[in-house]
């Protein structure tokens, strides 16, 4: 049975200044535009209308801030790597993702998702370098798995398996469409934010 949860919007950020103040745990949802980060939150508290779908890649250029059963805040950071958002985009991107990763005191951990088909791009690459700087324990969500035929996907998940090595506490495969991965996804959120418990 999956688990129900209660969510709402807290508030939106297109600069530092505009960043809510963090009165819970915070978890962050980042990757590539259209990868599926706003899929996979909606699909992760069972609300299919909470973070908004696009099919525009690059749309969602802020930060949006939700309280899941008032306890734990969802962060859906805005997506990078859309070739055709302009260059001045690209740094405001870096900008207002920089100041939240690094001045987030109860930020227990970001779910990087990759598209299971691309595996970690160079784009990701950078987010898990920008993560372990900041000593932001990563969760790597291999999504879109529904797209992919047995054999073809046993493949993709040894290779991203080796190419994360320890850069993530954990490597899940999911699907925001089959629902695939949910309770595994939860429970790596579970635990990183009992980790980041005992150490604070
Ligand atoms: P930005 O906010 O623009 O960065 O995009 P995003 O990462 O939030 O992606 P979004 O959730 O808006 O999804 C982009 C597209 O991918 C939509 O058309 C979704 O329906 C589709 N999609 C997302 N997740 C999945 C999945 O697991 N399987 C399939 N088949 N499609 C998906
Ligand atoms: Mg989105």
């Amino acid at each position: 049975m999956p688990r129900s949860h209660t969510a709402r919007f807290l508030a939106g950020a297109v600069n530092a200044e505009q960043l809510p103040p963090a009165r819970h745990p915070e978890v962050a949802f980042a990757g590539r535009s259209n990868v599926g980060k706003s899929s996979l939150l909606n699909r992760l508290v069972g609300h299919h209308a909470l973070a908004r779908v696009s099919r525009t890649p690059g749309r969602t250029q802020q930060i949006n801030f939700f309280v899941i059963d008032e306890h734990v805040v969802f962060v859906d950071l805005p997506g990078y790597g859309f070739a055709r958002v302009p260059l001045a985009v690209k740094g405001q991107w870096k900008q207002l993702v920089e100041a939240y990763l690094s001045g987030r005191s109860r930020l227990c951990g970001a779910v990087v998702l990759v598209d299971l088909r691309r595996g970690v791009e160079a784009d990701d690459e950078m987010l898990l370098g920008f993560l372990r700087a900041h000593h932001v324990p990563a969760i790597v969500a291999a999504t879109k798995a529904d797209k992919l035929a047995r054999g073809e996907r046993t493949r993709r998940v040894r290779a991203l398996d080796t190419q994360v090595g320890d850069r993530a506490s954990a490597v899940i495969v999911c699907s925001s469409s089959s629902g695939e991965g949910m309770a595994a996804l939860w429970n790596a959120i579970d635990d990183c934010r009992a980790r980041h418990r005992a150490a604070s």
